[in-house]
């Protein structure tokens, strides 16, 4: 097994109080001392991922793991996985600034985004980031200026839509033909004349592809590589291009509930290196450095969000709401993609689970539900909540809708709880206000 198959963060136990403990530290304590909602952070569950990456990928020397840091962007966070020996994937100014402030080596920086400003692109030459994914005609051309400007050339791979469908969420599919991203297989041959005759401030390194998130299939990674290497190969002939890396992006799926059975990283590294090694032979190619970038499966198990319960309405003849006190803002996922979630009492956790409950977020929409009828133990009134594998994609989407402020991160580790994201105070809600004088 490994850690993305767990549902809970893996130190998660019920302490001798009898409340919910993680990375030693004790829930209840750390919602009454820090305030709720709460996003929890194992740090214990991030490196035993991290590992089971590196394991499972030890069969193929030139692997790169490479954090999609999208999943969870803070300066802590990118300690951690630099201290792993990650790279990371950042998609915007504001990611590449969070892991350079967070000591990241800048050259094991891939940068992705299908509408990259100059504004970013001058930024990533600046700080020297290692590869930029170049995603469509436009912006090869803005990047060799930018480039040019900064009188470097850049390394780039391309990014290209290997037209794979899998079975996830429609919005969370990338890999398909008709997805916004990267070069159809159609077009690599022009973008790669332009790179060797026009772009003097381009060098092409490989190719780029992502198929999606939250995946379960393993094969599916098998026929991507088929797609990319066959691309090398074909490419080498072409234009004796001796292309030696291929990214083949994220999408390692986790375990949001009991019905969820995702595979684990070591069947997704064997599917993975059997077919890179079966292509290489294929083809007769040189073995290409082989880049992924995990985001969920890293960083997913190891939160938990801790909410406190207050008011509840039992709808006659039908459910009974409970609220707590955070919601869509804090975590998208439920009304975005239909989301599912797991969850306990913090402060109960091994009592019955007796009644069939809907858990209400407290924003005002009717679709700001967090857990659909989810089995707890009776509820009451400043019971806290542990909603369990909301690391990936909570703090990362989070917004202040109604004004409401962003909760604080803790990292626990060994019975220590350090605070690695402030709340966000009134202040802050307004701190990017202005009123013009004459309305004063
Ligand atoms: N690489 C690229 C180019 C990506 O676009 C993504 C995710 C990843 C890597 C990381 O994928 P992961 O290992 O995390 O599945 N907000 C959605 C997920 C969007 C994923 C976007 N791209 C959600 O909450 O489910």
């Amino acid at each position: 097994m490994s850690t993305n198959q767990s549902l809970k963060p893996l130190t998660l136990q019920t302490n001798a109080g009898g409340n919910l403990q993680i990375g030693g530290c004790d829930m209840v304590e750390l919602a009454n001392k820090y305030n709720t909602p709460l996003y929890i952070l194992d740090e214990y569950t991030i490196r035993s991922i991290c590992n089971d990456y590196k394991t499972a990928f030890k069969a193929y020397p030139k692997v790169n793991m490479m954090y999609a840091s999208k999943a969870l962007c803070t300066q802590a966070v990118s300690a951690i996985l630099a201290d792993e020996g990650f790279g990371f994937d950042v998609v915007s100014a504001g990611e590449i600034y969070t892991v350079y402030k967070g000591g990241v080596d800048m050259s094991k920086v891939v940068f992705n985004g299908n509408n990259k400003s100059f504004e970013e692109l001058n930024l990533a030459m600046q700080y020297g980031v290692g590869r930029i994914s170049v995603d469509n005609f436009f912006e090869l051309s803005l990047l060799n200026e930018v480039a040019k400007s900064h009188n470097k050339i850049a390394d780039i791979l391309l990014r290209i839509t290997p037209g794979i469908e899998c079975h996830t969420h429609e919005y969370i599919q990338t890999g398909h033909l008709d997805s916004k991203f990267g070069f159809d297989l159609t077009r690599i041959d022009e973008a790669v004349e332009l790179i060797l005759e026009q772009y003097r401030n381009l060098k092409l390194h490989g190719l780029h592809a992502h198929i999606g998130s939250q995946i379960f299939e393993t094969t599916i990674y098998s026929d991507e590589i088929d797609i990319l290497i066959k691309e090398l190969a074909r490419l080498d002939e072409k234009f004796g291009l001796k292309l030696d890396e291929i990214n083949i992006g994220g999408g390692l799926g986790v375990k949001y509930t009991e019905n969820d059975m995702p595979p684990s990283t070591y069947d997704i590294a064997d599917k993975i290196i059997t077919s890179l090694n079966k292509n290489i032979q294929k083809y007769g190619i040189e073995a290409p450095a082989l880049f992924i970038e995990p985001g969920r499966s890293i960083i997913s198990t190891a939160g938990v969000t801790l909410y406190t319960l207050g008011s509840s309405k039992q709808v006659p003849h039908g459910k009974k709401y409970h609220a707590v006190d955070g919601g869509m803002a804090d975590n998208a996922r439920p009304s975005m993609y239909q989301a599912e979630y797991s969850a306990q009492i913090a402060n109960k956790p091994d009592a019955e689970n007796s009644c069939e409950v809907t858990i209400a977020g407290r924003f005002c929409e009717s679709g700001d539900i967090l857990i659909k009828n989810i089995k707890l133990p009776e509820i009451e009134e400043g019971d806290i909540l542990c909603v369990y594998n909301t690391g990936a994609y909570n703090y990362s989407m989070a917004s202040n809708y109604n004004r409401v402020q962003k909760p604080a991160m803790i990292l626990v580790n060994n019975g220590q709880d350090d605070l690695i994201i402030k709340r966000e105070t009134l202040d802050d809600i307004i701190s990017h206000d202005i009123i013009p004088q004459r309305l004063k």
